[in-house]
C-alpha cells in the first residue's frame, strides 16, 4: 500500500488540467453493453474505478481495449449476465450494469453492492424502478437477480433523486417497450452526459438534467463515440486546495456551470473566483472566512465536496456549520482532521467547525475517496509533515493527484508505506 507525504505550507500557484469525470465515465462505460457496435469513449480519467468497470465489461463478454484516456468497447456478444461479488465489492458502481443487462439480455445477476464508509448505500430505488418496468426481482445469497422478457415503459417516481438509480433506470428504459417517465430524477451533469451518449446511439430521451426525464423505448441502440465531461469534483478539489494555501490556481478544461454552488461558497469564504468558458481562476486576496454549507443533490452543494470544505473551514476565521443531508455517515474525515488540530464538533448530521490559526501535519488514514481528498487539502496547509495512508482510496477517483499538485508547487510525494511510524 502506498502513502502520500506532504510538507505543508507551500502556496499553490499555476494551472491544472481537469480530467474526465469518473462519475460520468462509469455509467457511460456500463451503457456500452446496451448494444452491439463499436463505442469509442475518450477523455476517460486514468483512475482505478474506470479500469475496474472495463474489467467488468470484459467479464460480461464485451471486447474492451483501453489505452490511457481512451477505450474502445464492442459488446456484440454478451457471454455472461453476472457481475461477481469479488468485483462488485471493490466498486459499488458496478450496479450500473444491472439496468443495461436486463434490458439487453432479459436477465441480470449482480452482487448486492453492500455498504461502504459513507453509509448503507441501499439500491432499493434501483430495484423498485426496474420492477415498475416489469422486471422480476429477487435477492438470494447476496445477489440481485432481475428477469424480464421485455421491459415495459412505466411511470416511476424516485423517493430520493438517486444518481446511479436514475442512470440505471434511464438505460433500462431506453430499450423498454413504450414510454417511461422518471419523476424526481437526479439532475447531475453526469446524467445529462449519459443521456447525450445514449441519444447519439439512437435512444429517445428528453428532460435529462431536470427532475422529469421521459424515455421512449426503441428496439435497439447502435455504437457511438463520446468525450466524457470534465470532473467537477476534481476541479472543486483543486480550487479548495488553492484557497487553503492562499494560492493562485487556475483549473482548465472544466465546465464552471457544473460547480456553481462550490464557486459561490469559495467566494463566501473570501476567494476571488473568475469564471471563463472552460476555466476557473481562483486567488485568495484576503483572509479565509468561515461560511455555512449544506450538501444537497445537484444543483446544490455536492456531498462529494463536503470533506474538502470541512478542511478549508478548519483554517477559516470564525465558525462554520456544515450539514450533510445526502449520506447518513459521511464524516470519516473528522477524526483524522482533529488529529491535525482541527476544532470540529459533530451534532447529528451537522459539523460545527471553529477555525484555527494553523493545523499541524500528522500521520492520517484515508477511508473513502473524498474524505481522503479532504485530508490532502488539510495537509497542503498544515505545519510540518502529513502522511496520508491507504491512498488507494484516492487512486479510485483522482488521476495523477500528487503529480498535478506538485506541478502547482506542493511539496508532495508518494512512496510505498513504511511500517515504522515517523
Ligand atoms: C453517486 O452515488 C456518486 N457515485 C457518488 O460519488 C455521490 O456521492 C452520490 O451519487 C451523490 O451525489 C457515482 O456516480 C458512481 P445516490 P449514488 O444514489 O448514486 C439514497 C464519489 O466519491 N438512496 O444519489 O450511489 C442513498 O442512500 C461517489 O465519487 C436510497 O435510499 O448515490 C443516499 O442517501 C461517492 N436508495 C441518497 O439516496 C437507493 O436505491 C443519494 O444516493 C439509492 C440511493
Amino acid at each position: 500500500m502506498d502513502e502520500i507525504l506532504i510538507n505543508g505550507g507551500n502556496r499553490l500557484s499555476g494551472e491544472v488540467r481537469i480530467s474526465g469525470a469518473k462519475n460520468s465515465a462509469l455509467p457511460i462505460l456500463a451503457s456500452t453493453i446496451l448494444s452491439g457496435g463499436e463505442c469509442v469513449i475518450t477523455n476517460l480519467p486514468r483512475v482505478v474505478d474506470v479500469l475496474t468497470m472495463g474489467k467488468l465489461l470484459g467479464i460480461l463478454g464485451a471486447k474492451v481495449s483501453h489505452e490511457g484516456n481512451r477505450a474502445v468497447i464492442e459488446a456484440d456478444m454478451i457471454a455472461s449476465t453476472e457481475a461477481p461479488y469479488d468485483l462488485v465489492k471493490t466498486m459499488r458502481a458496478s450496479v450500473l450494469v444491472l439496468g443495461p443487462l436486463v434490458a439487453r439480455c432479459g436477465e441480470a445477476k449482480v452482487s448486492l453492492p453492500g455498504g461502504c464508509a459513507i453509509g448503507s448505500r441501499p439500491v432499493n430505488l434501483h430495484l423498485a424502478g426496474l420492477a415498475k418496468l416489469g422486471a422480476e426481482i429477487s435477492i438470494e445469497h447476496g445477489y440481485i437477480t432481475a428477469r424480464a422478457k421485455r421491459l415495459k415503459g412505466a411511470r416511476i417516481y424516485c423517493d430520493t433523486p438517486t444518481v446511479t438509480g436514475t442512470e440505471n433506470l434511464m438505460m433500462a428504459a431506453s430499450l423498454a417497450d413504450g414510454v417511461t417517465m422518471l419523476e424526481n430524477a437526479a439532475k447531475e451533469p453526469e446524467i445529462v452526459d449519459l443521456a447525450h451518449f445514449l441519444v447519439k446511439r439512437g435512444a429517445r430521451i428528453h428532460g435529462a438534467g431536470t427532475d422529469v426525464i421521459t424515455i421512449e423505448g426503441v428496439p435497439q441502440l447502435h455504437g457511438g463515440d463520446h468525450d466524457v465531461i470534465p470532473d467537477r469534483i476534481e476541479a472543486g478539489t483543486y480550487l479548495a486546495a488553492g484557497a487553503m494555501t492562499r494560492g493562485e490556481v487556475t483549473v482548465t478544461h472544466c465546465h464552471p456551470s457544473h460547480l456553481e454552488a462550490v464557486l459561490m461558497k469559495l467566494r463566501e469564504a473570501g476567494a476571488d473566483v473568475q469564471e471563463e468558458k472552460d476555466m476557473v481562476h481562483l486567488t485568495m486576496p484576503g483572509t479565509l472566512k468561515g461560511t455555512d454549507v449544506k450538501t444537497l443533490p445537484f444543483p446544490g452543494f455536492p456531498t462529494d465536496m463536503q470533506a474538502q470544505m470541512v478542511a478549508l473551514m478548519s483554517l477559516a476565521e470564525g465558525t462554520s456549520v456544515i450539514t450533510e443531508t445526502v449520506f447518513e455517515s459521511r464524516f470519516m474525515h473528522v477524526e483524522e482532521l482533529r488529529r491535525m488540530g482541527a476544532d470540529i464538533r459533530v451534532e447529528g448530521n451537522r459539523l460545527v467547525v471553529t477555525g484555527r490559526k494553523a493545523l499541524t501535519g500528522a500521520p492520517v488514514m484515508a477511508s473513502d475517496l473524498r474524505a481522503s481528498a479532504g485530508l490532502i487539502v488539510a495537509g497542503l496547509a498544515a505545519d510540518g509533515l502529513t502522511q496520508v495512508q491507504r491512498v488507494y482510496h484516492l487512486d479510485r477517483g483522482y488521476e495523477r493527484l500528487e503529480e498535478k499538485l506538485r506541478a502547482l508547487g506542493a511539496d508532495i510525494q508518494r512512496r510505498p508505506m513504511t511500517t515504522k511510524m515517523q
